[in-house]
């Protein structure tokens, strides 16, 4: 796919929903031009109407387009600091902050101390008996559609997978899995009708969801003191690192945080590869030549193509230059991630999707720093597996028609992809 240029330098207002509703060219087109001639623009807060609480006037932000700026802001959380929010451009109150977004909105000494907990919840047997049940999954998920011949494959292949296998990490039971991806998505979809209840504004919805998933991993954290079993949930609850663990609340923000950041994620990265491998035959061709040798190069590949989280938020808590722009306390960046993969200072040919791009310091995973991605591992392998096995199972599955796409400014969402296959057993 190549930019297309249909906007002046003044034109482009990322804050603007209609922007990010033009076709993936324009939007390239746009960043590369802002790229050239403006990296660090700044735009005024999108505006929320109606919104049931007050959010104070914002004095706007700065976009982070280059891969370099990108890279320098995560590097230095001390001065660009995520506490005040790192998923809404706008000032929530900080208790929905916390509700919506745990520790990826903390900064240090909390976050370490969260993460530390969090991360040795996943000991190596716990990591190996998940990466078994990736294998038993896809192979579950692919089952249920094969026979058919065809199907839309973001809601019954890509959306699924991942779904149950966060679920299954948690001890989250499978009757209520349901209830999960429908919180998911409207706390992802950031008002995308589709995803809210009809009549209802989008933040109460955004706050309904919200309060459900707390509630199910209160409920849930509570009983796995008294019944602690082999899994996550039971590890995070009853922690005995330093004497630590996390609350109740702390361990609902994190499930929060798990079922969007891990869930919403890998599932558009899967969509996306399947619509880039309609479009770039050759490329998959590459691929299943030799699905084991090359998935390293593939998966990296269709994360960078992909981007499926656009930005991530800072605050500046001192005066900073960055790329020749003076930045002061209290000042906002989001660091564009969509654009900083498409950097032809870092990328060659930033545009063609080339499964063996090596090396490939994409930055789809955010960049290196303390809020790396925490998932990026156990996402590697769900995108790796889920196409082996697609691949073994459904080696001509291509999409048939264009993706349906999610009405955001913050996941590049695909919402529905019709595909179709050679029925199998
Ligand atoms: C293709 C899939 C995924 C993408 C593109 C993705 C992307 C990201 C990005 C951009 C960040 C923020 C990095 C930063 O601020 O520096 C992040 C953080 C995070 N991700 Fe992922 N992610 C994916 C999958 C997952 C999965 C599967 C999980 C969980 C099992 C997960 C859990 C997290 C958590 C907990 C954080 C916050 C880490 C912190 O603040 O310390 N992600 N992810």
């Amino acid at each position: 796919m190549q930019p297309t240029s249909t906007l002046a330098l003044d034109e482009i207002d990322l804050s603007d929903l209609e922007f990010w509703l033009r076709p993936w060219s324009e939007r390239e087109g746009a960043f590369e031009l802002l790229r050239n001639e403006r990296p660090i623009p700044h735009f005024d807060d999108p505006v929320i109407t109606d919104s049931p609480f007050p959010i104070p006037p914002g004095s706007g932000y700065y976009a982070l387009t280059k891969h370099r700026d990108v890279a320098a802001a995560s590097r230095h959380p001390e001065v660009f600091r995520s506490g005040q929010g790192a998923v809404s451009i706008v000032d929530l109150p900080p208790e929905m902050v916390e509700y919506f977004s745990g520790m990826i909105s903390t900064d240090n000494p909390r976050h370490t101390r969260l993460r530390r907990i969090v991360s040795n919840a996943f000991n190596p047997r716990r990591v190996r008996a998940i990466e078994d049940s990736i294998d038993s999954v896809a192979r579950d998920v692919v089952d249920r559609v094969a026979s058919r011949g065809s199907c839309d494959f973001a809601t019954e292949v890509a959306a699924p997978f991942p779904l149950r296998i966060i679920c299954e990490m948690m001890g989250v039971s499978p009757e209520d899995e349901k209830t999960v991806l429908a919180c998911s998505n409207t706390i992802l979809s950031m008002g995308d009708a589709e995803y809210i209840p009809e009549g209802t504004h989008p933040v109460i919805a955004l706050l309904e969801a919200g309060a459900t998933l707390t509630a199910m991993m209160e409920e849930l954290g509570k009983y796995r003191v008294e019944h602690p079993v082999d899994d996550v949930t039971s590890a995070l609850v009853n922690s005995k690192v330093e004497g630590d663990a996390l609350t109740h609340q702390e361990l609902a923000s994190f499930f929060v945080l798990l079922v969007t950041a891990g869930n919403e994620t890998t599932r558009t990265a899967i969509s996306h590869g399947l619509w880039a491998f309609t479009e770039h035959p050759d490329q998959r061709a590459i691929w299943q030549a030799d699905v084991e040798g090359r998935a390293a190069t593939a998966v990296d590949e269709i994360v960078r193509w992909a981007s499926p989280v656009i930005f991530m938020r800072r605050t500046v808590a001192e005066p900073i230059e960055l790329s020749g722009t003076q930045l002061v306390q209290g000042d906002k960046v989001l660091l564009f991630y969509n654009s900083a993969n498409r950097d032809s200072e870092v990328f060659e040919d930033p545009y063609r999707f080339d499964v063996l791009r090596d090396p490939n310091p994409h930055v789809g995973f955010g960049a290196a720093g303390p809020h790396f991605c925490l998932g990026a591992h156990l996402a590697r392998r769900e995108i790796k597996v889920m196409y082996r096995e697609l691949f073994r199972r459904l080696p001509d599955l291509v999409a048939t028609d264009e993706p349906v796409r999610l009405e955001s400014n913050f996941v590049n969402g695909i919402k529905h992809l019709p595909c179709a296959f050679t029925p199998a057993r």
